[in-house]
Order: C-alpha cells, then sequence, then structure tokens
C-alpha cells in the first residue's frame, strides 16, 4: 500500500490504540473483577522473562485486535508487538510498532496507569503515534513536525514540557526492567541520582512515563532496557511537546540495556551531564 501522509498515519494510530483501549477496560473486571482487593485468575496470566514478567490473556487479546484493525486499515504494512514479536531488520515501508498494555504489572495489580501504545516508523524513525491511558480514557498523539496533543473526550489540547530550568526541582521517572542483575544496577543509580532532584517517580508503564513528559506531569524520564514497543510512540510525543529525547536505535532489544531519556528542554544541559557524570548513558545489559 502507498505510504500516507504522517498524519494520516496518527489517525490509524488513535483509532487502533483507542479500540484496544476499549477492549482492555472492559476486559479488566471480567478477568480480575471490579473490587478494590486484588483477585488472582492465574489461568489468565504467565510469565515471560522472569517470574516478575507477566503476560495477561488480556494482552494476548490487545495485541490480536490491533493487529487485524491494522491488517484490514493498513494492509501491507509490517507490525512489531511485544507478544507476537516481529522482524528485528527494519523493513522498507511502514512498520507498526505496538505495545498491547504498558504497564501489565498495573493491570494485573489493578493500579490505574496502564496503556496501549501504537507507533508508526519510517525507516526505523517514529513518525506517527498514539498512546491511550486506559484508566483515564486519555489519548496522546503525535505527527512528527506537527506537534503533540492530549484528548480526554473534551478535544485535542497542544501539549508542551515543563518550563523548569534547574535540575534540583525536578521530578523524574524511571522505571525497572525484570532481571535482577540490572535491576541491582539501575536502583545503585537511582541512590546516586536522588540527592540532586526533587523525587522520583515509579510509575509502571514507560510509554505513560513519555507522555507525562510531553504534558508536564513529570520533567523527565529515563530507563535502561526499553525495548521498541515501549518507547515507540511515546517518545515521538514527547519530542513533539518539546523534550529532548534520545531512544535505543530501532533494532535494539531490552536485553541490550541502552537508555531511553527525555527532558524538558531548560533541564537537557544540566540532566544530561549529571546523568552522564554518573554513568547512566552507558547501557546496562541484562
Ligand atoms: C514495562 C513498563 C515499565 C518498565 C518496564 C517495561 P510492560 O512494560 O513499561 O514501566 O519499567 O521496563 O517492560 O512489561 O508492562 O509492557
Ligand atoms: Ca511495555
Amino acid at each position: 500500500m502507498a505510504e500516507l501522509e504522517p498524519a494520516d498515519l496518527t489517525a490509524v494510530a488513535i483509532q487502533v490504540a483507542e479500540q484496544a483501549a476499549q477492549h482492555v477496560r472492559t476486559r479488566r473486571p471480567e478477568v480480575f473483577g471490579s473490587g478494590v482487593t486484588k483477585t488472582d485468575a492465574p489461568q489468565s496470566v504467565s510469565t515471560k522473562s522472569t517470574d516478575t514478567d507477566p503476560v495477561t490473556i488480556v494482552d494476548t487479546e490487545s495485541e490480536s485486535l490491533v493487529r487485524g484493525l491494522l491488517a484490514s486499515l493498513r494492509p501491507g504494512d509490517a507490525v512489531l508487538g511485544e507478544e507476537e514479536g516481529g522482524s528485528v531488520e527494519v523493513p522498507s515501508g511502514v512498520r507498526w510498532v505496538i505495545d498491547p498494555i504498558d504497564g501489565t504489572v498495573n493491570f494485573l495489580y489493578g493500579i490505574p496507569a496502564y496503556s496501549v501504545s501504537v507507533g508508526a516508523q519510517v525507516n526505523g524513525r517514529t513518525v506517527a503515534g498514539a498512546v491511550v491511558d486506559v484508566v483515564r480514557g486519555t489519548t496522546y498523539s503525535a505527527t512528527r513536525g506537527e506537534g503533540a496533543y492530549s484528548d480526554d473526550g473534551s478535544g485535542p489540547v497542544r501539549l508542551r514540557t515543563n518550563p523548569i530550568d534547574k535540575v534540583g526541582l525536578a521530578l523524574v521517572a524511571t522505571g525497572f526492567g525484570y532481571g535482577s542483575a540490572r535491576r541491582r544496577v539501575q536502583g545503585e543509580l537511582i541512590s546516586a541520582l536522588l540527592p540532586h532532584i526533587r523525587d522520583v517517580r515509579r510509575i509502571g508503564s514507560a510509554a505513560l512515563d513519555l507522555c507525562m513528559v510531553a504534558s508536564g506531569a513529570v520533567d523527565a524520564h529515563f530507563e535502561h532496557g526499553l525495548s521498541p514497543w515501549d518507547w515507540a510512540a511515546g517518545s515521538l510525543i514527547a519530542e513533539e511537546a518539546g523534550a529532548v529525547v534520545t531512544i535505543p536505535d530501532a533494532t535494539s532489544r531490552s536485553a541490550a540495556g541502552n537508555v531511553t531519556l527525555a527532558m524538558a528542554p531548560g533541564i537537557a544541559d544540566e540532566l544530561g551531564g549529571l546523568l552522564a557524570r554518573l554513568g547512566a548513558l552507558e547501557p546496562i545489559p541484562d
């Protein structure tokens, strides 16, 4: 199929991510109950890279739904997804990079911070993307060169990073991998960083962390070992809101341990320098 304008790809990303988010919203109470007490449904949960890396039946359903919608809306485009995979090579033409639930641990426990992320890449570079905060019902989206927006149902709002200029006041989101060796190094890094910043947040969905940099809900985000489905859409949303963004190569996967970093521009030099001195710009392989 001929390549569309990036804005057309954004419209597809929004449509697909919102439909998948609606499915995830509907299915959570069906599978895990709707009360405040965590309900186990062992038959609906298995694990992946480690015993603490879960995948639920709803992750699988959401990815199937996204793939089905993309096959009908954009037949012939390549797809890379967290659960069903895809080619490591970057294809020519459009590749959709999807995370059917980003924040699966939160989804499992009933913590209201999980999302569906759909990005469109051309030559490994994201040109369009949407992230839907499932519980809030907010859609974040961006088209390369055309800005980033959020929409909670009342119309699009242009996103801008915070006008912060002091690292000492920065609220920094981060996340930790599923393997214990990397987590030890990540923990040491946080203990070295913490005295220099306002505080840290570990939200539990990297895609939402990046959208929160865009909306000003945090001032920066960094994490080692993200895969393209975690950062594809969110990094563009952060960048289009004005963030200074560093992402791994599109062929890089979690095991390589490369850093993803998004910072409000007023603290980018100072925070980037601090992270470099702490060794935080180096990979933390698994
Ligand atoms: C995870 C989340 C989390 C991050 C992990 C990711 P998943 O994705 O984005 O915030 O810290 O590294 O793997 O497993 O919930 O799709
Ligand atoms: Ca993810």
